[in-house]
């Protein structure tokens, strides 16, 4: 089966979250399993970009809102991540720096999805299955099978996944001409709410979608950013896929970004190495129980609450504690968590910006991982924190209810809480640090969590099912 993957992301290309792992990952899965999946990304003028061989396939163009825009497309000349990479450069808007947040984002993503649909009518082999990744490649079904232009390959199946329905790529009618010649009774399959709305329209025009996790399929018809009515409408073509991830690269017995590798049989001894480079790198102390915080500093991820929640527990259990934060996003939320650093020298810090290394250094050195998150439809650090034998403290949600079970409950392995509150993550934190006095217990229940399986062998191949059920 020939599969193409379209995505703003993908690991180590560019990469701002999980969906630049997850495009990473699973066409390589694909692969091994056999079917022959690519990736189309946007070009972007990144390190991995500049330091590989591309060859150009093809140069061509096209209109968007009457300019001419001349595109390439490039490969990557030894396949070296596994698939099949290729990238669509324009320049002046496919040939960037940063992968988002440019005032012409709109027309940035529309040209990409026009491009690569224009590549399309040269391919001597039709692909089986398009699978679109969130709003940023949205407009891709509805073009494919209402566009006059590109009408033709309306019957190839089209795949949406929904990494995250928060973001929804809105644009406004004012912008409707960047788009190609389309069937006038089609108009109300672009729109959502008074304006084009790519990830409303891709639901409803797409095959099939696939949430990113079972829980986080259901939690869609309740809370969806606005699109609520619309999945449960569409959910007879809703699935839900738990994300896996790529243990050649989160694996702590080979993973070259940590000092001290390890594996089941050691991780007592040699987790500890790890923290006391961690500790030693943030000014912390090896023997009190470290909670660390990686991601997106967003309400999304419960980031506001972090301020609050790390002063209390800190001033509440004192001395018993550190915690570590990696992470960047929300000013307001870097500001507040720089502040309170004056207050607790000793038992907290905090690196604002975006490390990949380091933030391998912490999954293999933290005790505990802590993700407060709102909204989490997925979530890839709670299973690298599990891969890592770092126990995850998660607000029970979306993808985090379906990967983390709670030591109360027979053969769980995390902590879990309900609400995303300042009170209920200083109450989770507390029973971490209880948890770490049983040391024998702890190293146990370590072990187990990093025997659990939560690769991509299996999710991967449910994709593969879900295509061949639309052919
Ligand atoms: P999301 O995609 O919503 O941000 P995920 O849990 O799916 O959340 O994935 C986040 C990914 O981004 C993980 O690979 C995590 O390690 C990484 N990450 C997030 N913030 C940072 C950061 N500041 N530095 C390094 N890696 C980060
Ligand atoms: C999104 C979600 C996250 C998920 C990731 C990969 O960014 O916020 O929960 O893990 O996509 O699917």
């Amino acid at each position: 089966m020939n599969v193409i993957h379209l995505s703003a992301e993908c690991y180590p290309v560019a990469k701002v979250g999980g969906l630049g792992d997850v495009v990473a990952a699973l066409p390589k899965y694909q692969q091994l399993a056999g079917e022959s999946a690519i990736v189309v990304l946007p070009y972007y003028d990144r390190k991995f970009v500049q330091e590989n061989n591309f060859d150009v396939i093809l140069e061509a163009e096209i209109t968007m809102g009457g300019t001419i825009l001349p595109f390439q497309i490039l490969k990557e000349s030894t396949d070296k991540l596994g698939f099949p990479l290729h990238l669509i450069r324009i320049p002046g808007l496919l040939d960037r720096t940063e992968i988002y947040s440019y005032p012409d984002e709109t027309e940035q993503f529309i040209a990409f999805q026009l491009a690569f649909l224009e590549w399309l009518t040269y391919f001597e082999i039709r692909p089986d299955i398009i699978h679109c990744h969130d709003h940023h490649t949205g407009l891709i079904p509805f073009l494919l099978s209402h566009s006059i232009k590109y009408g033709q390959f309306a019957d190839i199946p089209t795949v949406l996944t929904i990494h995250n329905a928060q973001y929804q790529g809105w644009i406004g009618w004012e912008k409707f001409y960047y788009l190609p010649e389309i069937d006038p009774a089609s108009l109300g399959l672009l729109e959502w709410g008074d304006c084009i709305n790519p990830l409303a329209s891709a639901v409803k025009c797409c095959w099939a979608y696939t949430a990113v996790s079972p829980t986080y399929l259901q939690e869609l018809s309740y809370h969806a950013n606005g699109l609520e009515s619309l999945f449960a409408a569409e959910s007879t073509k809703g699935f839900g896929i738990i994300n896996g991830i790529d243990t050649d690269i989160w694996n702590p017995e080979s993973d070259p970004m940590i000092s001290v590798n390890y594996n089941t049989q050691n991780v007592a001894e040699r987790k500890q190495e790890n923290k006391k480079l961690v500790c030693k790198e943030f000014g912390l102390s090896i023997s009190k129980p470290l909670v660390a915080f990686i991601g997106r500093l967003v309400g999304e991820k419960g980031a506001d609450l972090l301020p609050e929640a790390i002063t209390r527990v800190l001033t509440e259990l004192k001395g018993e504690l550190n915690i570590v934060i990696l992470g960047s996003g929300d000013g307001v939320i870097e500001d507040e968590l720089a502040g309170i650093l004056e207050s607790f020298k000793k038992e907290y810090n905090v690196f604002i910006g975006y490390n990949e290394a380091l933030s391998h250094r912490i999954y293999a050195g933290a005790d505990f991982l802590l993700m407060p998150s709102r909204v989490e439809p997925c979530g890839l650090n709670q299973l690298y924190s599990l891969k890592y034998g770092t126990m995850p403290i998660v607000r029970s949600t979306g993808g985090l209810k379906d990967t983390v079970i709670d030591i109360t409950v027979p053969g769980g392995y995390g902590i879990c809480f309900d609400e995303a509150s300042a009170d209920d993550i200083v109450t989770a934190i507390k029973r971490a640090v209880e948890l770490y006095k049983t040391t024998d217990e702890l190293n146990l229940l370590r072990t187990q969590m990093m025997t659990l399986d939560y690769s991509w062998n299996q999710s991967a191949n449910q994709y593969i099912d879900l295509y061949n059920s639309l052919k």
